[in-house]
């Protein structure tokens, strides 16, 4: 490398972006491989993002994570999207190759590798997601794609969950989906795996999704939201002796998938994972 050579830019897209986590985890692994790279925030607002894209890779931009409110609108605006963002309809990774921009989706990969690493297979299982928003399509695609027994899905706006249960039956029509009118309707004493994919729990006065009696020993369940650490949602479950993670994994993991599209270099995990705790801490 020469002395003078130009770090490579890196960031965040978004409006607001400014909460973001990202910065600190990404920022970490670029110093810790010894990579001359800074990753910054591009707050961009919507009126300038076409002027945003068509700068990038003349401002030396070389990839950049997209987040609200830009992961679906964003699609029609790139050279390239993988298949697996085509799918769900999102990308939350860019990277500009040769002045192209070139559009991934890790959200899903990443929680499929978080449950990895906590040694829950979805496989032939009966799992339980709420919530039909961008969360949910990522996390449910990737899990029709692990085959379980059964995927149910509840929304709050019930013709949110048939779209997106249509949309995975036309995609999976081997997987056994089921869109249900209530939580009541999800059958959680029958299931292995609960998701909360929907953003209640991040206020404090939010309402309890899933009642007590609904919970039981065996039940793994996932909160996405990872800011409370400790939602009620996952305090109930504990306390009926469920396992539970919250969503800081399944932001590391898809953190180190959009570090390996870009760079090329194995992720360094337990720094990443550091900077996330020592971010979050802060915030
Ligand atoms: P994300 O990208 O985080 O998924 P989103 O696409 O806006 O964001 O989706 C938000 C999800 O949280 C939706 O499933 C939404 O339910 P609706 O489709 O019915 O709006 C859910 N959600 C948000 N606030 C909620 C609340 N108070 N009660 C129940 N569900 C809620």
């Amino acid at each position: 490398m020469e002395a003078h050579e130009t770090p490579a830019l890196y960031g965040v897209l978004g409006y607001p972006a400014s909460h973001s986590l990202s910065p600190a985890m990404h920022q970490a692994a670029f110093d810790h491989l010894g990579i001359r790279a800074g990753y910054h925030i591009f707050e961009v607002r919507p009126d300038e993002l076409n002027a945003f894209l068509t700068d990038a890779s003349a401002r030396g931009i070389s990839g950049f994570n997209v987040t609200i409110p830009y992961k679906e609108q964003i699609i029609s605006l790139l050279d390239y999207v993988s298949p697996d963002a085509r799918l769900v309809g999102a990308v939350n990774t860019v990277k500009v190759r040769s002045g192209r921009l070139e559009g991934f989706s890790t959200d899903g990969q990443g929680f499929i590798a978080d449950l990895a690493a906590r040694g829950v297979d979805p496989v032939k299982k009966k799992i339980c997601v709420i919530g039909a928003g961008g969360a949910s399509r990522s996390v449910c695609f990737s899990l029709a794609q692990s085959a379980p027994r059964e995927l149910a899905v509840f929304n709050r706006d019930i013709r949110k969950a048939a779209h997106l249960v249509d949309h995975l039956r036309e995609h999976f029509p081997s997987i056994a989906f089921r869109q249900a009118d209530s939580v009541d309707a999800l059958d959680i004493p029958g299931a292995d795996i609960l998701i909360n994919a929907t953003s209640v729990g991040m206020k404090s006065d939010d309402p309890q999704l899933v009642e007590e009696r609904f919970f039981h020993e065996g039940l793994f369940v996932y909160d996405l939201v990872y800011a409370p650490a400790r939602t009620k949602f996952l305090e109930t479950a504990e306390g009926k002796g469920c396992r539970t993670a919250n969503g800081l994994g399944m932001l590391l993991f898809q953190g180190m998938f959009s570090f390996e599209i870009w760079t090329g270099h194995k992720p360094p995990k337990e720094i990443m994972e550091a900077a996330l705790n020592r971010a979050i801490a802060k915030a």
